[in-house]
């Protein structure tokens, strides 16, 4: 994927920040943003190291003025946009009996209408080259559920629906969209949880450990790139086992 310009949400730190290098070892140049500015300067300083070209905006999914500017500065300072990768995710895990309509809200808006609202700013980009490639970072619990995860199951199973409606509208555009479900991935995200609950996932893991960001990334650039060229509206699980 040399010279192609791929723009990451929430590559800041964990999964995101393994994705933009990963993409950068093979070639890519990098549209870097996150809602937390700060962390994207260390995840450009790698990107640089690779000897690829990054940029850093600050940006929360979310907010739909402020997709649309960054698109509009992405593309004035790349030219183009051949791949997105949306990445950005938060969970507010409590059980649904517990959960608050802000719960609710926060980890709706961030990890499903963000998706949609960066899909639909950079697919009108794409539309315009007549090619790109899409790749949304849903979870495993999208597909099975996960008690205390009332919000965040229905938002990434919303995202594996909307990946494939993505890939059946804009298919003919020649634009692909797929998903990849994580499994357990050790980040920020899953250190938070109980050693009891990390020792209860793990449990369901056939490989006996859990992934890595890296293990994700590999994936994610496999859908990117043309090794993936007739691969279109699929998920594709990295969870050692945990989903089959
Ligand atoms: N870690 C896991 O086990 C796991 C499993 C399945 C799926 N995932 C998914 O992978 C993705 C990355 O997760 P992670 O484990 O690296 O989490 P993380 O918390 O380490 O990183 C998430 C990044 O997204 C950014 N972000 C949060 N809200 C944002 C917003 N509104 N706008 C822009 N950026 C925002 C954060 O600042 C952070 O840099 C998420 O979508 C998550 O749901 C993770």
């Amino acid at each position: 994927m040399t010279h192609k310009i791929a723009l990451v949400t929430g590559a800041a730190r964990g999964i995101g920040q393994a994705i933009a290098v990963q993409l950068a070892a093979d070639g890519a140049d990098l549209a870097l943003c996150d809602v937390q500015a700060e962390g994207l300067d260390v995840t450009a300083a790698q990107v640089r190291e690779l000897g690829r070209r990054a940029e850093t905006y600050a940006m929360n999914v979310a907010d739909a003025s402020a997709v649309d500017a960054t698109v509009a500065r992405v593309v004035a300072d790349f030219g183009r946009i051949d791949i997105l990768v949306n990445n950005a995710g938060i969970n507010r895990d409590t059980l649904l009996i517990r959960m608050t309509e802000n719960d609710w809200d926060q980890v709706l808006d961030v990890n499903l209408k963000g998706a949609f609202l960066v899909s639909k700013a950079v697919v009108k980009v794409m539309m315009k080259q007549r090619a790109g490639a899409i790749v949304n970072i849903a979870s495993v619990v999208g597909l099975m559920g996960n008690a205390g995860q009332a919000n965040y199951t229905a938002a990434k199973a919303g995202l594996i629906a909307l990946t494939k409606t993505t890939a059946k509208e804009l298919g003919s555009r020649g634009i692909r969209a797929n998903a990849v479900a994580p499994g357990f991935i050790r980040t920020a995200m899953t250190d938070q949880l109980s050693e009891q609950a990390q020792q209860a996932m793990l449990r369901l893991v056939p490989l006996g450990r859990p992934g890595e960001p890296e293990d994700v990334a590999r994936a994610v650039t496999f859908l990117a790139s043309d090794n993936a060229a007739y691969v279109n509206g699929q998920v594709l699980t990295v969870c050692g086992g945990m989903v089959m």
